[in-house]
């Protein structure tokens, strides 16, 4: 496919927002306060504030770099820079990344199409905690209703991906992401303000180092790379629409500091709102689906309307979040087969959903009727959310930080960050330190320690 005729984001606060769209998603505003909560608390956000700061914005810079300076999809890019090499499986990891997160990232996704509806048709109403457990309990195991959401939800993704990237990616995140960031600082208000809530801001501040464990490490890191849709070309896909007067180390600090205030403040609610009512802060997956709805009735009980209103808006915004970061990881397979085999976009999008799609039936059922068939002692599920976010996404960020950081050539990496030579880049050596030294040590320590490689 020739390179001049591919699409490009049309300003840009739409990069910026196309991007943070991808990474502010149910991995901020779901997974990050479980693993929180599975994890022990402000300890683990400490050690995820250093991987974010030291392993993803670098690293992020680093996949801009290789995307913009290629303008190809993410197995292509590699093979643009490093021609006959083996670097290109890493590409093709990611792809494949990409595929099995969407295979159950859109199960949760379909899960905040429910929600809307028992919203708007003020269902929480009068339910106590355990009667929100146990009905979240049975809507996840039931063989039909979660299943059709999911196909529900990546039919929309579907939709917005046909229409390709300036309309579809960046007209969508240019007004969903700043109501969403509106809307959590209004529930995290509410939610400090219930009684009990002391008990949860504790949680989040009070760090117990004791706990840091090689299970917290891991976690964090690979969390890290989750929320900030790192390590699987996702990222590199969208520099490649990027404009050439992109700065790129900026929208990689923009991008983490966005995506990482949206974590800490879906923290803030869930925890003051989960202590609150006596819910335990490891309860995993359903944390926020059972605290959540809690909050709406617990603060604004007294004014039903109100209740409905909020309750709606902002599983409205959650879905959307989770579409911004559910798109993107359909163009990165997108892309890729469209450019590599030749499809027309339309085709290349539709075996994608369709794959997706069979993926994510069997993520479903695999928590509920499915239950009894595991894979390493895990169900389908969170056997997906084990392998691409704990292995594959820092397994390629760290091949990304080596590729950067020791094969590419240091004139092509000097040129892409300082838009060649026109930003000044006081951290340039900082950067490339951290690409070729520490981000490959950590990394590997961290498997090297938790998976017990040797
Ligand atoms: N970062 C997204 C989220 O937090 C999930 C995602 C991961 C998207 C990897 C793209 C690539 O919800």
């Amino acid at each position: 496919m020739a390179k001049n005729d591919r699409a490009n984001f049309g300003s840009k606060l739409g990069v910026i927002l196309a991007s943070a769209g991808s990474a502010v998603g149910l991995g901020n505003i779901w997974r990050f306060p479980y693993e929180t909560g599975n994890h022990g608390g402000a300890a683990f956000i400490l050690v995820y504030l250093g991987c974010v700061l030291f392993l993803g914005i670098p690293i992020m810079i680093a996949e801009f770099s290789i995307g913009r300076h290629s303008r190809a999809n993410t197995a292509r890019a590699y093979q643009i820079l490093a021609p006959g090499t083996p670097w290109r499986w890493v590409g093709r990891m990611g792809v494949l990344a990409g595929f099995l997160i969407l295979g159950y990232y859109s199960v949760v996704a379909g899960w905040t199409l429910e929600f809307i509806c028992e919203a708007a048709t003020n269902s929480f109403a009068g339910k106590s905690a355990t009667e929100f457990i146990s009905s979240f309990n049975g809507f996840v195991a039931n063989p039909w209703r979660p299943v059709l959401w999911m196909i529900a939800f990546m039919l929309a993704t579907h939709l917005i991906i046909v229409k390709g990237v300036e309309k579809g990616i960046e007209r969508s995140a240019k007004v969903m992401m700043p109501a969403l960031f509106i809307l959590l600082i209004i529930l995290a208000i509410c939610a400090v303000s219930l009684p009990g809530a002391g008990a949860g801001i504790e949680f989040l501040l009070k760090p117990d180092f004791s706990k840091v464990d090689g299970n917290v490490l891991l976690g964090a890191m690979g969390q890290a790379f989750f929320s900030l849709s790192l390590g699987m070309g996702c990222l590199c896909t969208y520099a490649s629409y990027f404009r050439n007067d992109t700065n790129l180390p900026r929208t990689a600090l923009n991008v983490g500091f966005i995506d990482t205030m949206v974590a800490i403040l879906a923290g803030f609610i869930i925890f003051p709102a989960a202590f609150s009512v006596g819910i335990e802060p490891d309860a995993g997956p359903s944390l926020l689906f059972i605290t959540l709805p809690n909050v709406f009735q617990q603060a604004f009980g007294s004014l039903p309307w109100l209740a409905v209103l909020l309750s709606v808006m902002f599983y409205v915004l959650l879905a959307l979040a989770a579409l911004t970061s559910t798109i993107s990881l359909h163009e990165v397979v997108t892309a890729y087969l469209h450019e590599e085999f030749n499809l027309s976009r339309s085709k290349a999008a539709r075996l994608v959903t369709l794959g997706c799609t069979i993926l994510g039936i069997f993520s479903s059922l695999s928590l509920g009727v499915g239950k009894e068939y595991t894979l390493f002692g895990m169900t389908l599920f969170d056997f997906f959310d084990f392998l691409t976010a704990k292995i594959m996404l820092p397994l390629g960020g760290l091949f990304i930080a080596v590729f950067t950081g020791w094969f590419l050539d240091k004139q092509i990496v000097w040129e892409e960050m300082s838009n060649r030579g026109t930003l000044k880049l006081p951290l340039y050596k900082a950067i490339i330190f951290i690409l070729k030294f520490v981000a490959p040590v950590a990394i590997g320590f961290i498997f090297v320690n938790e998976l017990g490689i040797i």
